[in-house]
């Protein structure tokens, strides 16, 4: 039996559909990451040629759509609300007492609870209908929260659309799920990192890193995130025979979310008290934060029986751990140079242990924070790794100061370079672009893998580069010879002659790489990608102005400005000859596809309103392959207005400016 293109679409949509399960909710892949790149790649290629069969619940349809301004209100069929808390075995036991006297259940009899962890991270709830993931909101106030849902169709792990494994479980018309959004901590480290590394403030811990990136306006940055989540209740829902806590959890399940696997089924409330005690200790062995646990009573005819107080349900009740904490010393406050030059202070502890790992040192974050709170050096603090990966100075032991210690002032210039720092919003920063430490950082940065990825030119090799006046910035990589490298420490022949040829590959890597790589202040990854597609050569963004910039599809004035910046200053335009006489390349590589049209070629488009045969990143992409610019906003420069369903203000603009205005069939004829 032969398949039609349609029937081809949905059945390769449900393999990527089995497969995003198996990897991102059951953690168990069935093929490789190539495998699995090969079927979104050629149902990618079938939707593309195909647009007529698009679907919103295709798994390539997650991330999309435009930044909006703010976030629509949404109110919650159910509020959701919140949970009392618990702190001891003796408070557990009298809740139980107390559920027991207020449903007339005898005192001797045991209540089933369901205990789970308790996920720190921000609660949603997400709506479907017949099956379709339709919208998600947060919590709010408990009664009213924010739509988010463009953000967490970029959540892998959520289904846009429910599809039981067990084929006999029919779908509801209406199901809501309610869930905890979180960040991992390695993936909160990363991202921290990165912010550092931008000049950006870093997040307190993995819980505001979660809700900030859930409350990002543009989606295509919150899918970078790798947000998670865990569902632990079902909402309001229709047509469905639901008895016990622990058979919500299990239809969870079925239908593909992801439901916490240390969840447990106890007897009474003693076993409850035994598996709190127990996770007391384990729950630090997680990827994730967890501060404490979630005891439920398992039957929800008792639910409810007992329902709600005005704050929270009378079912289920939380037993929180304190976060561990741990008294030390700061020995010595040492000041750090980022890539950017943000100056940071850092405590260096008398090595302590919390958490199960020992800790030496800690992020004051800011000056300021450091001033608010008092620290000195010598000071015994309490230090806590609550939220936190990266332990936090919690508070100064001010009674136990005998007079020895020390204000540490902030420096007025950089520990480096010794050049005048200056104050930018909370950080320090110096702006000496011949910063040996902030050289150090940026050389760092252009030998990484998301940039010119030179294998081998790690941390330790670049500090003995600098140190030894061997390079001072990252266009002197290329003039490195074997013999400059063979006698470094831990470096012999074969790891010179390997370096010395993944530095000469490197000078192939496509322009979006080497605009990455240059180490501008807020931009990275993907804005250089974005850069190198508009302007093609290293030269032409070299001299673009604030407002050719901004004029640019997700370039917004922060980082239009920091560009202009950079390119202005004058050891950037010595680097960039450099490394153009190295013989680096500079031209963004002509994509193989690419068919310059005529028509389109050189040419500004801006998209507005509703197309019906393409989404919005389609339409632009289709553009760009043929050669044209998309620019955010109408301006004389505009060519022209491709004007879809629902237009607004854009169209009044171009009549205004009398700018080409294309409706969807014309502009269909146009790029045929
Ligand atoms: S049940 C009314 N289960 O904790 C009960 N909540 O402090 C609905 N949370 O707002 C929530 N893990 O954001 C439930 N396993 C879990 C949870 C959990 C984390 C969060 C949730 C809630 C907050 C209350």
């Amino acid at each position: 039996m032969t398949l039609t293109t349609k029937e081809k679409i949905e059945q390769l949509r449900d393999v990527v559909r089995h497969h995003d399960r198996k990897y991102y909710v059951e953690n168990n892949p069935e093929i490789t990451d190539y495998e699995y790149d090969q079927l979104v790649k050629e149902l990618q290629q079938l939707e593309k040629t195909h647009p007529e069969f698009i679907t919103s619940d295709s798994p390539t349809r997650r991330v999309g759509g435009e930044p909006l301004t703010q976030f629509p209100t949404v109110e919650h069929k159910i509020p959701m609300l919140s949970i009392d808390n618990t702190y001891s075995d003796k408070e557990l036991n009298e809740f139980d007492h107390r559920i027991k006297r207020m449903a007339g259940i005898d005192a001797h009899k045991d209540i089933e609870y369901v205990v789970e962890l308790k996920i720190d991270g921000i609660a949603v709830t997400l709506w479907y209908e017949k099956g379709l993931f339709v919208r998600g909101a947060t919590r709010g106030d408990g009664f009213k929260g924010d739509d988010v849902t463009a953000n967490l169709r970029t959540v892998r792990q959520i289904p846009l659309k429910l599809d039981p494994v067990d084929k006999r479980q029919k779908v509801p018309q209406v199901l809501e799920v309610r869930g905890e959004i979180y960040l991992s901590n390695k993936e909160f480290q990363r991202l921290n990192e990165e912010r550092e590394e931008e000049g950006e403030p870093q997040f307190a811990n993995p819980r505001n890193a979660a809700a900030g990136s859930l409350k990002l306006l543009d989606p295509r940055i919150t899918a970078k995130r790798n947000l998670r989540i865990f569902t632990y209740a079902i909402g309001y829902y229709e047509d469905l025979e639901l008895k016990t806590h622990i058979q919500c959890l299990e239809l969870l399940r079925v239908f593909g979310f992801p439901v916490n696997p240390h969840t447990r089924l106890c007897k009474n409330i003693e076993a409850v008290i035994h598996y709190c005690n127990e996770w007391d200790k384990r729950c630090r062995e997680l990827d994730y934060m967890v501060d404490g646990m979630v005891i439920k009573i398992n039957s929800l005819a008792l639910h409810d029986q007992l329902g709600a107080t005005s704050k929270a349900p009378r079912w289920v009740i939380s037993y929180k751990y304190q976060p561990e904490q741990a008294v030390t010393k700061i020995e010595e406050i040492a000041v750090q140079v980022g890539k950017t030059g943000t100056i940071t202070p850092v405590a260096n502890l008398t090595p302590v242990l919390l958490s199960g790992t020992t800790v030496s040192r800690a992020t004051l974050h800011n000056f300021d924070e450091m001033r608010r709170k008092d620290i000195r050096v010598g000071d015994l603090v309490i230090v806590q790794k609550a939220g936190e990966i990266i332990p936090q100075v919690v508070s100064v032991l001010k009674e136990k100061r005998d007079g020895t210690e020390r204000i540490f002032e902030e420096p007025s210039t950089c520990p480096e370079c010794k050049s005048t720092v200056v104050k930018d919003g909370v950080y320090l920063r110096c702006y000496n672009s011949l910063c040996m430490s902030q050289a150090k950082r940026r050389i760092q940065y252009f030998a990484s893998r998301d940039a010119m990825d030179i294998e081998g030119l790690g941390p330790a090799l670049i500090e003995q580069l600098v140190d030894k006046g061997l390079v001072k910035d990252y266009a002197d990589i290329y003039s490195l010879r074997h013999d400059d490298l063979v006698n470094l420490e831990r470096m012999g022949e074969k790891s010179s002659s390997n370096l010395i040829r993944a530095i000469e590959e490197s000078k192939h890597r496509d322009l979006d790489r080497l605009i990455c790589a240059l180490g501008i202040g807020n931009v990275g990854s993907h804005t250089a990608e974005v850069l190198a597609n508009h302007f093609d050569t290293l030269d032409k963004l070299a001299h673009a102005g604030q407002e050719d910039l901004e004029e640019i599809y997700e370039i917004g004035p922060v980082v239009a400005r920091s560009i202009v910046e950079f390119f202005r200053n004058n050891y950037t335009q010595e680097t960039i000859k450099k490394l153009k006489a190295a013989g680096v390349n500079t031209t963004k590589k002509a994509t193989p596809k690419l068919v310059k049209n005529p028509n389109v070629s050189g040419k500004s488009f801006v998209i507005t309103g509703t197309l019906q045969k393409y989404s919005r990143k389609e339409a632009e992409t289709l553009i760009r392959n043929l050669g044209g610019r998309i620019l955010s906003g109408v301006s004389k420069k505009t060519d022209y207005l491709v004007a879809g369903e629902e237009p607004g203000s854009k169209l009044d603009k171009a009549r205004e400016l009398s700018v080409h205005i294309l409706d969807e069939e014309t502009f269909e004829k146009m790029i045929q």
